[in-house]
């Protein structure tokens, strides 16, 4: 099985260097994206993939359920080298809808490191403005706590240290909160 993934890459390689012969050359000597996506690890949402961006075009950092916690170094280092390195103009949190962290969440059974990340994710359903009861189904239910988890990372960002240090020093970083729809495929910009 996994011998099948490195066929496929070196059948990838050659049709890449094929069109384009000095691609790999030219990538390996720089990278300089304008995009920094902070995307659910959820294998059904692949950054690259879904805006059409190629090696080389997007910073990619992806956890579970899109989060950006204070604590977690790894988000932190990610921000402050996408803004202080890579000097990227736009930061996109992108969620998406029947995300299996949010649902974790709303069931609250899980335990050890998972059950530690979905703590804050917990709280976040606990104070959210809307409650299972004011929707129609469960899925709705679960598909708006997606968007107001996403809400509350773009929040989360706008008080990031890195951020406001480049905003301050004139670095034009924009922020946006996406959803991206597992029925249809399409990203929805949630004007945040
Ligand atoms: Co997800």
């Amino acid at each position: 099985m996994p011998f099948t993934l490195l066929e496929n890459n070196r059948e990838w390689s050659r049709k890449m260097r094929e069109q384009d012969p000095e691609y790999f050359e030219r990538l390996a000597n720089q990278q300089s994206p304008r995009f920094l996506w902070i995307g659910c690890s959820d294998s059904r949402v692949p950054a690259n993939e879904i805006t059409g961006l190629a090696p080389g075009e997007v910073f990619v950092h992806r956890n579970i359920s899109n989060r950006v916690e204070n604590w977690d170094r790894n988000i932190l280092a990610v921000l402050q080298f996408a803004i202080n390195q890579l000097r990227v103009e736009h930061i996109i949190v992108c969620g998406h809808h029947g995300c299996g962290g949010i649902k974790a969440a709303t069931e609250g059974t899980e335990e050890g490191p998972l059950g530690d990340w979905i703590l804050p994710i917990r709280r976040m359903v606990q104070d959210a403005p809307l409650q299972r009861e004011d929707f129609a189904s469960e899925n709705d239910w679960i598909n708006y706590l997606c968007e107001q988890n996403v809400r509350e990372q773009v929040r989360v960002l706008r008080k990031n240290f890195c951020i406001r240090e480049a905003e301050r020093a004139g670095q034009q970083v924009q922020l946006h909160g996406w959803v991206y729809g597992l029925n249809d495929g399409l990203i929805r910009d949630l004007g945040v």
